[in-house]
C-alpha cells in the first residue's frame, strides 16, 4: 500500500477517549414528572460505563440559560451535579458540559438589567441598536438578518419600553451577547472556571463560531427569494475577533485539563479550521457540519433535501481526515445529535428487514475514522426518526413548530407545499433524536413511570428496539457498538492516530478507506445500499476480515468481494511472507 503521511501527533487522553451525548430530558426520569434528570443519568453510569464512554451531558434543554451557576430544577439540584460528578470518577469517566455563552436567556438577570433602559451599565452587554425605515415609512430592523430557529422572522426583536431592537440570532427568548464588552468575556470566563472548580473537565461550546460579529452590522445578501429575511452567517458568524476571543478562554483552559470541542455550523475555511484546532489552536476539535448538511439543498435551508452518494460522503471523510493529518489537528467524528435526524434513517435503511445491517453499518464507519469519536444517546440502539404518521402537534421542537407554522399559514391550499414540509419534518426536525431513551419494553420504554406523561411521546418502536433486549443479545447494533469500540481502542495507531486513504472515490456505493500505522494497514468497506454488489475497489491485497455484520468471508488477493446489502466491514491486511 503506498502509505501517505502518518499522523505523529502528541498522544493524548481527549484524543482517545469515547465521549457519549446525553440530551438530560430525555434520558431517564426519576421523580415522576415526565422530564429525565440528573439522578436518572447517576443511576445509567455503569450502563454507559459498559459501553466503554464518556459522557457529556447538556443542563439545559432550551439553550436559554436563566443562570450559569446553578442546576434548572426540573434536572436537580449542584449537589445532583456533584454527585454526578463524583460516580463518574470513581469509574473513570468525566463529565463534559456544554457552555451556551453566545447568547443568555431574555430571563437572564443581566438581560433585565440591560433592557431596563438606554442608561443602565449592563445596556452594553448585548447588541441594541435603532431600527430604519424604508422609502414608504414602514419601520425596518436593523438589518435584514433571518432567525435561525424560525427562518422567516427577524434576528432583531423591537423592545417597546426603550424604543430599541435587540439581537437574538436564535429566538427572541435567547438575546446575544456582546462579547466586544471586555466585562461579558470576564464574566463567561468566571462561567468556565466556576464548573471546571467543582470537577467538570471539558466542554461543549455552544455556537462558538457565532461569539465575534462584524461591527459593520451590513445587511445579507439576497439568497432566499420572495422574502425579506436573509441568512446572515457571513456577518453574524466567525468574526474578526473570534480566534482572539478562544485564545483568552484557553488561557483559562490552561489551568485545569481540559477536553473542549466548539460546535462551529458555520467554519468551513482550512486555514480558520486548522487556527481553531492545529496545534496553536485555542480548542481541541470542532463539530465540522459537512456531513450532516450533506442532504440540504445548496444555499437552502435544513428544511430542503438533495439526493447524496458515497462519492459525497467519501469527499466529505477524505477532507476532514487528510486535513487534520497533514496539519496537525484534530477531528470530531460525529453522525448524529440532539440537533439532527436520526443517522439510521437519514444515512442508511431505517425499515424491519435492513435497520440492524445498517445500524451496524453505520458503527463499523464511525469506529474506523480517525478523531475523538462522539456518539448521541439512542445512537447505540439504531434508534430510528419518529413514525411518519405522527402528527406535528407531537413535535416539540420550537425550530419544528416555528416551521410548520410558517408553512402552514403561508401555503394554505397549496397542497404540494403542505406536503412537502411534512415531508421535510419527517426528515430533518431535530424532534427524531430528543424523543424518551429507550430503556425497555415496559410502558413509557423504561423512560418514566407507568401512568406518568413523559414530555415528549416515546417512539412506537421501543418494545422492539430497547436497552434491556439489546444487553441481552451478542448480535444485537448495541453489542456491535460495543465490539467496533474495543477494537478502537486495542488498536489506537491505527483508528485513532493513523493515516488514512480513500479507495475507489468515484464509486457511488460504497465508502471504503484504509487506515494504518507504520507496521500494519486495516480495511473498512461499506455497503450504503440495499443491493447485493460485487466490489473491486480495495485492489491488489489480501484482508483478514475482524468484524462485520454478516458471517465473516474469506477474501483472497486480486479478488472481488461479494458485498451484501449494508454490510459493514472491517479487516487486517495480510502481508505476503
Ligand atoms: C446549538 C444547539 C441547539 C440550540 C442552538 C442555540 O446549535 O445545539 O440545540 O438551539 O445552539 O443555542
Amino acid at each position: 500500500m503506498p502509505h501517505s503521511k502518518v499522523v505523529t501527533t502528541e498522544r493524548l487522553w481527549w484524543k482517545e477517549c469515547n465521549v457519549y451525548q446525553i440530551y438530560p430530558a430525555s434520558f431517564l426520569d426519576t421523580n415522576g414528572d415526565g422530564i429525565g434528570d440528573l439522578r436518572g443519568i447517576i443511576e445509567k453510569l455503569d450502563y454507559l460505563q459498559e459501553l466503554g464512554v464518556y459522557k457529556s451531558p447538556q443542563v439545559d434543554m432550551g439553550y436559554d440559560i436563566s443562570d450559569y451557576k446553578d442546576i434548572d430544577p426540573i434536572y436537580g439540584t449542584l449537589k445532583d451535579a456533584d454527585d454526578l460528578i463524583a460516580e463518574l470518577g470513581k469509574r473513570d469517566m468525566k463529565l463534559m458540559m456544554d457552555l451556551v455563552v453566545n447568547h443568555t436567556s431574555d430571563q437572564h438577570p443581566w438581560f433585565l438589567e440591560s433592557r431596563s433602559s438606554r442608561e443602565n451599565p449592563k445596556r452594553d452587554w448585548y447588541f441594541w441598536k435603532k431600527g430604519r425605515v424604508d422609502e414608504k415609512g414602514n419601520q425596518l430592523p436593523p438589518t435584514n438578518w433571518s432567525r435561525t430557529l424560525d427562518t422567516s422572522k427577524s434576528a432583531w426583536e423591537w423592545d417597546e419600553k426603550t424604543g430599541e431592537y435587540y439581537l437574538s440570532i436564535f429566538s427572541a427568548g435567547q438575546p446575544d451577547l456582546n462579547w466586544e464588552n471586555t466585562d461579558v468575556r470576564e464574566a463567561v470566563h468566571d462561567i468556565i472556571r466556576f464548573w471546571l472548580d467543582r470537577g467538570v473537565r471539558g466542554y461543549r461550546m455552544d455556537v462558538i463560531d457565532h461569539i465575534s460579529k462584524d461591527q459593520s452590522f451590513q445587511d445579507a445578501e439576497q439568497k432566499i427569494p420572495g422574502q425579506y429575511c436573509q441568512p446572515g452567517e457571513a456577518f453574524f458568524a466567525n468574526g474578526p475577533r473570534l480566534t482572539e476571543y478562544l485564545q483568552e478562554i484557553r488561557k483559562v483552559l490552561n489551568e485545569y485539563d481540559t477536553i473542549t470541542v466548539g460546535e462551529m455550523p458555520f467554519i468551513n475555511d482550512e486555514d480558520e479550521i486548522i487556527r481553531t484546532v492545529g496545534l496553536q489552536g485555542p480548542l481541541n476539535m470542532v463539530f465540522l457540519f459537512q456531513l450532516l448538511n450533506v442532504d440540504n439543498q445548496p444555499g437552502r435551508t435544513k428544511w430542503s433535501y438533495s439526493e447524496w452518494d458515497a462519492t459525497d460522503m467519501k469527499r466529505i471523510h477524505e477532507r476532514t481526515q487528510r486535513l487534520m493529518i497533514d496539519r496537525d489537528g484534530w477531528n470530531a467524528i460525529f453522525c448524529e445529535n440532539h440537533d439532527s435526524p436520526r443517522s439510521l434513517t437519514r444515512f442508511g435503511d431505517d425499515s424491519d428487514e435492513w435497520r440492524d445491517y445498517a445500524a451496524k453499518m453505520l458503527c463499523t464507519k464511525h469506529c474506523t475514522l480517525g478523531g475523538t469519536s462522539y456518539i448521541y444517546q439512542g445512537q447505540e440502539l439504531g434508534m430510528r426518526n419518529l413514525p411518519a404518521h405522527w402528527q406535528p402537534s407531537e413535535y416539540k421542537d420550537v425550530e419544528s413548530q416555528s416551521y410548520w407554522k410558517f408553512a402552514s399559514a403561508e401555503f394554505v391550499n397549496k397542497h404540494r407545499k403542505i406536503e412537502y414540509a411534512r415531508k421535510m419534518m419527517e426528515l430533518k426536525a431535530r424532534d427524531h433524536t430528543r424523543s424518551p431513551m429507550q430503556w425497555d419494553a415496559s410502558p413509557n420504554a423504561g423512560f418514566c413511570k407507568a401512568g406518568v406523561q413523559p414530555w415528549m411521546r416515546v417512539n412506537d418502536d421501543y418494545p422492539r428496539i430497547n436497552v434491556r433486549d439489546q444487553s441481552e443479545s451478542d448480535h444485537s447494533v448495541l453489542a456491535h457498538w460495543k465490539n467496533c469500540l474495543k477494537l478502537r481502542s486495542a488498536n489506537k495507531d491505527v483508528f485513532i492516530y493513523g493515516g488514512f486513504e480513500i479507495l475507489d472515490p468515484n464509486n457511488r456505493d460504497v465508502v471504503a478507506y484504509t487506515r494504518f500505522s507504520k507496521h500494519e494497514t486495516w480495511v473498512t468497506v461499506t455497503n450504503f445500499t440495499g443491493k447485493h454488489l460485487l466490489y473491486s475497489g480495495i485492489g491488489d491485497i489480501e484482508v483478514e476480515w475482524v468484524l462485520g455484520n454478516y458471517p465473516l468471508n474469506v477474501h483472497k488477493r486480486g479478488e472481488s468481494l461479494n458485498l451484501r446489502p449494508w454490510e459493514g466491514i472491517i479487516g487486517n491486511e495480510v502481508i505476503p511472507n
